[in-house]
C-alpha cells in the first residue's frame, strides 16, 4: 500500500512531532504519513545517513521544511533533551511524541542472556521513559498534545520465547496507563499501540506463520501509521490511557481452535 492512498490531508496540519527510531521501518512510515498529513517531523535515530536521507526526501517531495533529522540514542537522556530542543528551536514547539524505537531479542528466561535482557529493557522500556521525561515540559506548553508509545501484542498477552521483549513491552503498557492519569490534567494524552506482525527490517529474518492471525497476513507499516495519525490528530482528543491492538485480530482469541 502506498501512503498516497490515504486521504490524510491536513489532519495534523501545524503539529510538530518527534518520532524515535524513524530512519527505517515503521518509524519512517509514521514520519512519511504524518508529514504528508501536514505535520513537521523531527526524525530521531541512531542511523544518521538513512535519517538524513528521509528528511531530505520529505522536504523535497512536500516542498517545505517538513522534517529534520537528529541523532538520537533513546537510552541517553542528553540526546532526548537535545531532540526536544531541536523541535522547539526549529519548529517552535512540540505537540506529539512517538516512542517508536525498539529492538527485539529472543529467548525464554533460561536462554535469554543477561546482556540481551539489559539491552532490551534499556532501549524498549527505559528509552520510552526517558523520551516522555524529556518531552513532557514542551508537550505541556502545547495546546493539545499526545504521546504514542509503541508496544506490541507481546505487551498485551503472553508470548513464547520473548522474555525480555515481552517484559519491556508490558512495561510500556503500564507506564502508558500510569502517565495517562498523571498527565491528563495537563492536557497530554498518553496511549500505547500494540502491533501484531508487521513487515519491516526488524522482522525480515523471522520465520512466522499467519494461521494465528484471522487476517491471515502481516501488516504493512502504513497500516500501523494510520493509527498513529489518528492518535496524533485532535480526532482522538478523548482517547487516553488506551492500549490499542492493531494486529489483524491476532489477540481476539484462539484462531487455531477448530471445534465444530
Ligand atoms: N515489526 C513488527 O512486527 C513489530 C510488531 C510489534 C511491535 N513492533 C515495535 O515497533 C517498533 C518499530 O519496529 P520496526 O519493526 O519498525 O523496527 P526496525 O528495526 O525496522 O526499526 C527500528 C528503528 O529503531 C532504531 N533504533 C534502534 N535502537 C535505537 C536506539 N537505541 N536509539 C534510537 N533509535 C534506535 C533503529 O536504528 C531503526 O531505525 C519497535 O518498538 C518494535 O518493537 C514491531
Amino acid at each position: 500500500m502506498n501512503t498516497t492512498e490515504f486521504n490524510t490531508s491536513g489532519r495534523v496540519a501545524g503539529k510538530v512531532v518527534l518520532i524515535s527510531g524513524a530512519a527505517q521501518g515503521m518509524g519512517a512510515s509514521h514520519a512519511r504519513v504524518l508529514a504528508a498529513a501536514g505535520a513537521r517531523a523531527v526524525i530521531g535515530d541512531l542511523q544518521q545517513e538513512a535519517g538524513t536521507a528521509l528528511a531530505r526526501e520529505l522536504n523535497n517531495s512536500l516542498g517545505r521544511t517538513a522534517a529534520h533529522f537528529v541523532k538520537l540514542d533513546v537510552t541517553s537522556f542528553e540526546d532526548w533533551t537535545a531532540a526536544v530542543g531541536a523541535a522547539v528551536d526549529i519548529f517552535g514547539k512540540l505537540d506529539v511524541l512517538v516512542n517508536n524505537a525498539g529492538i527485539y531479542t529472543p529467548g525464554n528466561v533460561e536462554e535469554a542472556s543477561i546482556e540481551d535482557w539489559n539491552r532490551t529493557i534499556d532501549i524498549d522500556l527505559t528509552g520510552t521513559f526517558l523520551g516522555m521525561k524529556a518531552a513532557v515540559p514542551a508537550l505541556r506548553r502545547a495546546q493539545s498534545s499526545s504521546i504514542i508509545n509503541v508496544s506490541s501484542i507481546a505487551g498485551l498477552t503472553g508470548f513464547k520465547n520473548r522474555a525480555a521483549y515481552a517484559a519491556a513491552k508490558w512495561g510500556v503498557q503500564g507506564l502508558t496507563k500510569t502517565s495517562a492519569m498523571d498527565l491528563g490534567p495537563d492536557g497530554i494524552r498518553v496511549n500505547s499501540i500494540h502491533p501484531g506482525s508487521v513487515e519491516t527490517p526488524l522482522t525480515a529474518g523471522l520465520k512466522r506463520g499467519f494461521g494465528q492471525v484471522p487476517a491471515g497476513r502481516a501488516a504493512q507499516a502504513e497500516e500501523i501509521s494510520s493509527l498513529v495519525l489518528y492518535l496524533a490528530s485532535d480526532e482522538s482528543r478523548f482517547v487516553s490511557g488506551a492500549a490499542i491492538a492493531i494486529d489483524g485480530g491476532e489477540t481476539a482469541g484462539n484462531n487455531l481452535r477448530q471445534d465444530s
